[in-house]
């Protein structure tokens, strides 16, 4: 029975989607683990670009049962609006499954990530401002409602009343904003309770179950290693575990039903919102590999900013994930530039560290060392196969191989699904 995990490696928006999307149809199960409409992908149905933000993209597959698991946050209205834009592009959404588990981002939510933002000024988070942040805030306060609270209406009224008494306050006195009453908020939620109601599941009791009946499960992480709660940049991260480990607290397993942990990497790096980037470029090259690789967020449309492949936070992703396969994306993105660096090392106050500085003060002042390769200046797009590659690129992909000390198993070298090199990823069918 596999179990495999599939996470970002860097700042997010390494092209998970794709190889999602990609490897799907290998599996039984495809369940979000984190996160919430936060993380964006964009499906290709029948010719039609569908943007994705919280359903996961096994909903494609009517052979898949995709899982929207306990350690996920849900906007009903964003759930709902993506199902409705499923069935309407003919593709059955019957066999979704949601948690019981799961928080519910309630209006307040998306009201205070907004206004704690403001108050930030310079300091700001960047975050995507969907009310992500104040509803996991909710969760660990034990002040939250999860789906199984909305589904009974006397308890979510109970609930609903004791969270406003706090949230109306802070909304009033903190932040000058409107306030909201139990009523207001039952109007709009109670009917999305009834349309919800048939997918909700318990996920332990379902992935277990299908961990006893040998199915394979592909748990999709969204964001990223360095936005990880516990091990990311903080507080310049997301507001959930998106690391390996989070698949297991996020949907309700072991960690023996995990075999394999696939990181994805891009072959440069992006970041959307605040924070240490210790590799971004402000010069043309930047500009080069914005434009070439299409940098901007699916979710915010915000224009990522842009920096050399970081080897050493590769490394640290290896060790916090358990990586044991690495995948390369958008390779083909390079091919424009005539000289290609590799982050190998940092500098700080004459010190030199070759791992991820625990003081992260350090971390913020790191002058990165590169390595430099020249480019292979040639179109990749229509590569199938490692040696089909120009030495130069091979040469790059091996470095980066040896650098993290963990197999390169997949290399993308275009947006479509079959650009994409099988190198050591050997698919179920
Ligand atoms: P939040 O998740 O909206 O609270 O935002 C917190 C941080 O995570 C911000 O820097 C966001 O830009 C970043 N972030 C959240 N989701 C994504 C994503 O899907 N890709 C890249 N960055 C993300």
């Amino acid at each position: 029975m596999p179990g495999i995990v599939l996470v970002g490696t860097q700042w997010g928006d390494e092209g998970k989607g794709k190889i999602t999307d990609l490897i799907a149809q290998d599996f039984d199960y495809v369940v979000r683990y984190q996160g919430g409409n936060n993380a964006g992908h964009t499906v290709v149905h029948g010719g039609h670009k569908l943007g994705l933000h919280l359903i996961p993209s096994g909903i494609l597959y009517p052979t898949i049962t995709p899982v929207i698991g306990n350690g996920c946050v849900i906007d009903c209205k964003v759930l709902l609006g993506e199902i409705e834009t499923l069935e309407s592009e003919g593709i059955a959404t019957g066999q979704l499954r949601i948690s019981n588990n799961a928080h519910v981002i309630m209006p307040y939510h998306l009201d205070l990530d907004g206004a704690s933002e403001r108050r930030l000024g310079n300091n700001l988070i960047g975050t995507t401002r969907r009310g992500i942040g104040p509803c996991y805030q909710d969760k660990a306060s034990r002040m939250g409602i999860r789906v199984q609270d909305l589904l009974d209406e006397k308890i979510f009224r109970e609930k609903l009343a004791a969270a406003l008494l706090e949230k109306n306050s802070i909304l009033e006195h903190v932040y000058q904003m409107p306030t909201y009453t139990v009523e207001q908020i039952c109007e709009t939620y109670l009917p999305y309770a009834e349309l919800i109601r048939r997918y909700v599941i318990d996920s332990a009791e379902l992935l277990n179950g299908a961990i006893s009946d040998s199915k394979w499960i592909l748990f999709e992480g969204a964001q990223a290693t360095q936005l990880d709660i516990d091990h990311g940049t903080y507080p310049f991260v997301t507001s959930s575990s998106c690391t390996a480990g989070g698949a297991c607290t996020g949907s309700g397993v072991g960690p023996t039903a995990i075999n394999r942990v696939l990181g994805i990497a891009k072959a440069y790096i992006t970041r959307v919102g605040s924070g240490p980037f210790p590799t971004e470029l402000s010069d043309e090259v930047g500009e080069t590999l914005g434009r070439e690789g299409h940098e901007v967020g699916v979710t915010t449309g915000r224009a990522r900013r842009c920096g050399w492949y970081d080897a050493v936070i590769i490394r640290y992703a290896a060790e916090v994930n358990g990586l044991t396969d690495l995948c390369i994306t958008k390779l083909d993105v390079l091919s424009a530039l005539d000289t290609i660096k590799v982050c190998v090392a940092y500098e700080c106050d004459g010190k030199v560290y070759k791992t991820v500085p625990a003081q992260q003060s350090v971390f913020h002042h790191a002058k990165p060392i590169y390595e430099e390769f020249p480019g292979w200046k040639t179109d990749i797009t229509e590569c199938r196969s490692f040696y089909e590659l120009p030495r130069e690129a091979r040469d790059y992909i091996d470095f980066i191989e040896e650098l993290a000390n963990v197999p390169v198993s997949m290399i993308a070298v275009g947006p479509d699904r079959d650009q994409t090199i099988m190198r050591r990823w050997k698919p179920r069918h």
